[in-house]
């Protein structure tokens, strides 16, 4: 674990204009700004790295990924890209483009921004639940919602996405039964349905725990039925794939297939490579088969779960159930009085890193602007990495942090330099206390601990 004093840090975070995206990770001392590539391969991972082979066309190594994910999802093409956003962008500027819409339960930011870059309109269908509400698939789909958009507008939309599990809405499992109810009425339209299947796996444990009837399923088999009711995927391996860089777009039909292969030709690389290399392929195609092994689920569901039960027996107010790849904490509960347009979850994610060197990233208005329905700061934890006394240890500064917070002393945030798109990112902002802007939090946090000299 890096040692860093509070003073280091306070500067530190000034030095990248308080974006924890620009802080140096070797001055971070534990890492829950994301699950994404962030995690440890396996010595069985390693080892088919070694025999990777590198060849530009027809590489076995690609076969071997390609029979890997085929059989999970046995879609007809499997294009290779270098992670999740690049098998978005391929498809999106296909099927995409002005007066278009694409519904999904919650867009991912990377994915709402494909969709707009394209042109079209992306719209988030998932009800919308307190965060304290025990409901078991807060990440479905609100089928009537959807039912009603493609009544009005079928015509505009060229395809429907289902998020599993739903990252942006506290990483939430979606159930089998709404998936195929969802592909129901995206067939009766004749509509292709696609998943953006990052957590599958994850996705599917849940489905196992909780759903009616599904307990003495196999993980694999409740994956192939996931991926028959739909049409197609995205993926971004860095999650559920158990790597650090990796991912691929599957499809079903011929003519879209071959519009997107020939992108991904343009953009990411040749058929059987995609922008990857041979040996990324044998560590993917070893790793899916690692992902599904019940005793792998079940110790990071627990881990997830035992992190999330020790914030909330501190008080701490967080997304519940607990989801699969990370904690949410609710900043709109922590911080009540601070408006949303001065970001709280970012003022909590900076707090973190401040009183206990912890990265967390913001999922709220910092991140999706308007379309933010809950004000989050998601502690993401890599697979296979952290041990419960790292958890322990993080426990006791989100702990410091709800003091803080409850005694008015954390600021709220303004961005004094903001990008056209995924502007949290890159963006740079400044602590209230030290701007201009007169509101109601000027005086709490005139107090605010950012000022401190130690
Ligand atoms: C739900 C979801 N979709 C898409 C992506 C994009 O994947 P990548 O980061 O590999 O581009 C992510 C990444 O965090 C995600 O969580």
């Amino acid at each position: 674990m890096t040692a860093t004093t509070r003073a280091e840090r306070l500067d530190l975070l000034r030095a990248a204009d308080y974006n924890l995206f620009r802080l140096p990770s070797d001055k971070v001392t534990l890492d829950f700004l994301t699950d994404s590539g962030t995690g440890a391969m396996s010595s069985e991972q390693w080892s088919g790295v070694m025999r990777g082979d590198e060849s530009y066309a027809g590489s076995p190594s690609f076969a071997r990924f390609r029979s890997a994910v085929t059989n999970l999802f046995d879609y007809k093409h499997i294009l290779p890209t270098h992670q999740g956003r690049a098998a978005e962008k391929i498809l999106f500027s296909v099927l995409g483009g002005p007066k278009k819409i694409i519904p999904n339960n919650t867009h991912f930011d990377t994915t709402r921004a494909h969709v707009e870059e394209s042109g079209a309109e992306a719209v988030d269908l998932a009800k919308s639940y307190p965060t304290e509400d025990h409901h078991p698939f807060k990440g479905n789909m609100d089928i009537d919602s959807l039912r009603t958009l493609l009544e009005q507008h079928s015509s505009r939309i060229p395809c429907i996405f289902m998020t599993v599990t739903n990252n942006s809405a506290g990483g939430q499992p979606v159930s089998l039964r709404n998936l195929r109810e969802t592909s129901e009425l995206a067939r009766e339209y004749n509509i292709p349905l696609f998943l953006d299947a990052c957590r599958f796996a994850e996705n599917a444990w849940f489905i196992k725990q909780r759903e009616a009837g599904m307990s003495n399923r196999d993980i694999s088999s409740i994956v192939r039925e996931m991926a028959s009711l739909c049409d197609g995927m995205t993926m971004s391996a860095k999650k559920d794939g158990m790597v650090n860089i990796g991912g691929w777009l599957a499809l079903n039909d011929d003519a879209l297939a071959a519009a997107c292969s020939e992108k991904l030709i343009l953009t990411e690389g040749f058929l059987t490579y995609g922008g990857l290399s041979g040996r990324d392929f044998e560590a993917m195609a070893v790793g899916l088969t690692e992902v599904i092994q019940e005793s792998y689920l079940e110790y990071r569901v627990k881990s997830t779960a035992f992190f999330g039960q020790r914030l909330i027996d501190c008080g701490v107010p967080i997304v519940e159930p607990i989801g699969g790849h990370a904690i949410y904490i609710d900043a709109a509960r922590m911080l009540p009085d601070m408006p949303k347009e001065e970001f709280p979850g970012h003022a909590i994610a900076c707090a973190l890193y401040v009183e206990g060197g912890l990265r967390a990233c913001e999922i709220g208005t910092l991140m999706f602007g308007e379309a933010a329905v809950h004000e989050l700061v998601r502690m993401a934890i890599p697979r296979r990495m952290y041990t419960q006394s790292h958890i322990e240890y993080a426990v006791e500064v989100c702990q410091r942090v709800a003091e803080l917070a409850k005694q008015g002393k954390l600021s709220g945030f303004r961005m004094v330099k903001e990008p056209a798109s995924l502007r949290h990112f890159s963006c740079e902002l400044t602590p209230i206390s030290y701007g201009e802007v007169a509101n109601n939090v000027v005086e709490a946090s005139k107090q605010a601990d950012y000022s401190a000299k130690d």
